[in-house]
């Protein structure tokens, strides 16, 4: 009865108006610390690669806690998750343009030829490439206008390219530290993203089929 209780009190949180903003105004707490080091001069002896660094980090962060909401929802059967769900994904969009800012603007100094350049000769980065691109489709369509606009099949379809995004942003993020031989951290979130995705591929075989028996 007691455990009722306190889940009622956790969802009614979770629904208040100022939960939302609370999480977003939270989530940006790494962006105003980045600027604080920048302001103070605290980043280190190369603070344009702590940017990109911290940035790509926090991008690859967002991406792991978008992605568990639906295990959330699913396990909790809370639908308020949802709530938080785009929000959290405009969040993972803020911190990869962020990173693409830092390396055009600090590492390339806006050369789009030298950007051009760099894409062919460090595939790491082509890769990323595909991976924003494929998050900004995501973010531009995030909207209630453009889902009424698709139709909600269409829009879910598209939506599964969130996958696609865990996978590329994985592959960028070992094939930059391949040459450094540092996979430490590669495998963390690798294994973060995978044990996320394979509980949607374990929960929606089972779903269906149980629907067929
Ligand atoms: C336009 C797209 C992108 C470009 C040009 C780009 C470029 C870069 C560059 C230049 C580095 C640093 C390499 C170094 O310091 O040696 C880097 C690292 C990284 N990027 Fe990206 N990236 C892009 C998109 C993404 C996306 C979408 C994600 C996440 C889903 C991501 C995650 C990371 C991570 C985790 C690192 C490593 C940070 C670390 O070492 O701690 N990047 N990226």
């Amino acid at each position: 009865m007691r455990r009722l209780h306190t889940h009622q009190h956790l969802r009614q949180h979770l629904r208040h108006p100022l939960a939302k903003w609370t999480w977003v105004a939270c989530s940006l707490v790494p962006f105003v610390y980045l600027c604080a080091g920048v302001w103070w001069d605290r980043l280190g002896p190369n603070p344009a690669e702590a940017l990109i660094r911290a940035s790509g980090d926090w991008t690859l962060r967002f991406l792991c806690i978008t992605l568990l909401i639906t295990p959330l929802r699913i396990t909790t059967q809370w639908p308020e998750w949802l709530l938080f769900r785009r929000s959290l994904g405009l969040l993972t969009f803020f911190y990869a343009c962020l990173h693409a800012l830092c390396y055009s603007l600090l590492d390339m100094s806006w050369e789009w030829d030298e950007i051009a350049k760099d894409i062919v000769k460090r595939p790491f980065i082509a890769v990323g490439l595909a991976c924003f691109v494929l998050l900004m489709a995501l973010a531009a369509t995030s909207f209630n206008a453009a889902v009424k606009a698709m139709g909600a099949t269409r829009w879910r379809q598209l939506h599964r390219a969130v996958y696609a995004v865990a996978v590329l942003g994985i592959l960028h993020f070992f094939w930059m530290r391949a040459t450094k031989r540092n996979f430490a951290e590669v495998w963390l979130y690798a294994s973060l993203l995978g044990a996320l995705l394979g509980w949607r591929v374990y929960h929606f075989t089972k779903r269906s089929l149980w629907k067929v028996s």
